[in-house]
């Protein structure tokens, strides 16, 4: 395995990088309709720059019906118009570009709309025909063709299969969906599906999009052929094989898809690269981290830890050595769109949070949170993963210290989760609308309202509150990220031990760079070096509990 050491070139800028993710729809409203658009992410340009971000990662702003966020994607080389114009795409690109802001998009590639041309097409074509070839139809069992193909369950419901009604009025085949039901899956057995995908890739690439961010990257590729249509829960990870070879997730042959994608990338200059999000054994994850395929794969591991330093430093251990043996640099996330804020979940005790949906489920789930433990351990927390090695997957919001809302009545609900669990998860909390101003009628969002209700203690919590405030957490996070800029070095770390207290998370990098995590409520005592930042306030010379420290040798 060739030597990777830090600074090789300008084609590595993403190794160590800060990615912030942006969900358009939430983020900010250029014209009062309720819906982030795209010259809203434009007007806050400015504001990405100061935060000193490396890179923002945009969530889908495709046409789309929204059945499932954006994730249903009804044309993949075009922008909602309820979000903005082709044009004001390029405008926000290059307004980024000017600040050195560079730009992932997000790819969807499992499944599309059904409201896709070519699922409409495929609904008006008979069966058999090229245009029901492009995803995955199915005669069903029984006499009529009435019983479903499989028991295969979909993610977000009892079926992963739908009947269609067929051009002439009859009740038809099936068609099968990992997701809802309005997010057909693609059969990437056919030579079109995957030609279209490298033109989605071209058309985005010579626009000048330097990344892309790959939905549920394991799933393309699937054995169906006779007998082996799947039975089971769709994402049940402890049911998925780890060789390769399951007939529904992670099987090898969908490298080979990637590997066609690299080849394009690496037409351009620099060039383009890519994070698969895929949900596969962590054996398996290298391999969409490879050089020849997307070349850097997420780790979600620490997101479902829980505050406590040995999980801590078994989890980094592990990835840092897998990206030692791939070459790829590693990926560290807390909070997304699809997760509860970590601010929430750090303040959660070890019941609520092993079994998260039965805590939403709960009467009383505000209070089982404790908020300020929370938030110290949230901030803790990212200024961690901020002086590891690799890069630094951020969520909006996360840097004002936010919190989950969780007072979104059942009925202004969005999240096709929260209608197929029967009220016992939602993603609608994390994806509320920025709170940039105290007041106004969405918090500064916008000049209207806002497409998920905002709790009223946004007026406590949002950028003009924090902004210049020493100790804020916006502040906190600026600093980070500035100090981080001059900070990163040959991406590897040596642990100090501290034989004594198995409560602290101690390493040193190679440029003498320090972090110490003091996972316990005691204080210790701080080890030598200089200060350069800390997540709360010291105590004199002792790092207090929950509260990470940055030292230089
Ligand atoms: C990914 C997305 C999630 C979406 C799903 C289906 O997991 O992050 O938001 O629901 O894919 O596209
Ligand atoms: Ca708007």
């Amino acid at each position: 395995m060739a030597e990777h050491t830090f600074l090789r070139g300008p084609k590595d800028w993403w190794r160590q990088a800060v990615v912030y993710q942006i969900y358009p729809r939430s983020y900010a409203d250029n014209n009062g309709d309720g819906i982030g658009d795209l010259k809203g992410i434009t007007s806050r340009v400015p504001y990405l720059k100061e935060l000193g971000v490396d890179a923002v990662w945009l969530s889908p702003f495709y046409p789309s019906e929204l059945a499932d966020g954006g994730y249903d994607v009804a044309d993949y080389r075009n922008i909602d118009p309820r979000i903005g114009t082709l044009e004001e795409f390029d405008e926000m690109l290059e307004a980024l570009h000017a600040v050195g802001i560079r730009v992932f998009v997000d790819v969807v590639p499992n499944h599309s709309s059904d409201q896709h041309e070519w699922f409409q097409a495929a609904l008006k074509a008979p069966k058999g025909s090229p245009e029901r070839d492009r995803y995955i139809f199915r005669d069903g069992k029984g006499e009529n063709g009435e019983i479903r193909p499989s028991e295969l369950a979909s993610h977000f419901g009892p079926t992963g299969w739908t009947r269609i009604t067929e051009p002439d009025g009859t009740p038809g085949q099936w068609y099968m969906h990992l997701f809802a039901k309005e997010q057909p899956d693609f059969n990437w057995d056919n030579q079109e599906v995957r030609d279209d995908f490298i033109k989605t890739m071209r058309f985005w690439s010579d626009r000048g999009v330097d990344g892309y961010r790959i939905d549920v990257a394991h799933a393309l590729v699937k054995n169906l052929k006779e007998g082996h249509l799947p039975a089971r829960t769709s994402f049940d990870l402890s049911a998925m094989k780890n060789d390769g070879t399951d007939d529904l997730f992670d099987r090898d042959e969908v490298h080979e898809i990637y590997k066609s994608w690299r080849q394009v990338y690496n037409e351009y200059d620099p060039p383009r690269v890519a994070v698969a999000e895929a949900w596969v054994h962590a054996n398996r994850r290298a391999r969409y981290a490879s050089e020849e395929g997307l070349g850097q794969s997420f780790s979600f591991d620490l997101a479902f830890e829980p505050w406590n330093a040995k999980k801590f430093h078994d989890t980094i251990s592990y990835n840092l050595a897998a990206s030692e043996k791939t070459g790829s640099s590693n990926t560290w996330v807390f909070s997304n769109h699809d997760v509860i804020r970590h601010a929430t979940r750090f303040g959660l005790d070890a019941e609520s949070l092993s079994n998260l949906p039965k805590w939403f489920r709960s009467a009383d789930r505000e209070s089982k949170i404790n908020k300020p433990l929370g938030l110290a351990r949230a901030r803790a927390a990212t200024m961690l993963i901020l002086a590891l090695p690799g890069s630094t997957y951020l969520y909006q919001g996360e840097e004002l210290g936010l919190q989950e809302p969780l007072n979104i009545p059942s009925d202004q609900m969005q999240d096709p989760q929260w209608f197929r669990s029967e009220g016992s998860i939602s993603r609608d909390g994390c994806r509320v609308p920025m709170p940039w101003t105290s007041t106004g009628s969405s918090f500064g969002f916008g000049p209207g309202g806002s497409h998920l209700p905002q709790p009223e203690w946004f007026k406590d919590v949002n950028v003009q509150k924090q902004d210049g405030v020493a100790g804020s957490t916006l502040e906190l996070y600026r600093t980070a990220l500035m100090l981080r800029k001059g900070l990163v070095c040959a991406e590897k770390l040596t642990w100090n031990k501290h034989w004594f207290n198995s409560n602290v998370l101690d390493f040193t990098r190679p440029n003498g760079w320090r972090s110490v995590t003091n996972f316990g409520n005691r204080s210790i005592k701080l080890p030598k070096g200089k200060v350069l930042l800390s997540s709360g306030p010291l105590d004199g010379n002792r790092l207090p509990g929950n509260t990470t420290v940055w030292l230089q040798g």
